[in-house]
């Protein structure tokens, strides 16, 4: 049967760049099917406990977590806001973790950050890799890629040879992983 990749940009932005960084990657995959999601589609009041008790978890975050269980991989590249997730995101994510289950379902995961600047989104990066690879063996790897506008072009990829290269190494064992 047909793989599933679910991917999406952990950002609200229409021209996000981690969108379009994580719709390319899962498109250098061979045989799959992607589902792009667009986090806007997502949008929920701002998560509290008392929101919860009185209305209950939003279906959107049940549907979210609906696509997450059809998935047999997860792509995801994150946006650097104040060295954290978007507020965007982490809503999201704070919704589906009051579902049953783990938000991430134990899927193969393949974590990306890219940012205009420099650094390429790794703070995010690094606290994404920190908080879902605990205990979780599917993490297959991350890859940051820096001064976006510089390195990307939508009509020829990543154009830095190294930086490709590593991507599709990381895309390669990814695949490997969700064929098993
Ligand atoms: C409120 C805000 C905070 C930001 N904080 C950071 C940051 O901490 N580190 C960083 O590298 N870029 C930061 N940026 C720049 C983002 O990386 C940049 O806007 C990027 O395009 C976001 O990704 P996206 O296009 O996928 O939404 C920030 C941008 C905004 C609007």
């Amino acid at each position: 049967m047909t793989k599933k990749i679910l991917a999406f940009g952990a950002s609200n932005s229409k021209a996000s760049v981690n969108k379009q960084l994580a719709n390319y990657a899962a498109n250098q995959l061979e045989g799959v099917e992607v589902v792009l999601l667009d986090l806007n589609d997502f949008e929920m009041p701002i998560y509290s406990v008392d929101r919860e008790a009185a209305t209950g978890i939003p279906q959107l975050a049940k549907d979210f977590k609906a696509h997450v269980q059809a998935a047999d991989g997860l792509l995801i590249s994150f946006a650097e806001n104040n060295g954290a997730y978007t507020a965007a995101y982490k809503n999201i994510y704070d919704w589906v973790s009051r579902l049953e289950g783990t938000v991430w379902e134990d899927k193969q995961m393949l974590l990306l950050a890219t940012s205009p600047g420099g650094r390429g989104g790794q703070g995010v990066l690094e606290l994404a890799y920190k908080n879902y690879s605990y205990g979780n063996e599917q993490v297959i790897g991350t890859f940051s890629l820096p001064s976006f506008q510089k390195n990307f072009s939508p009509e020829n990829g990543i154009a830095d040879a190294d930086l490709k290269a590593k991507l599709q190494g990381l895309l390669t064992k990814f695949q490997e992983a969700i064929s098993k």
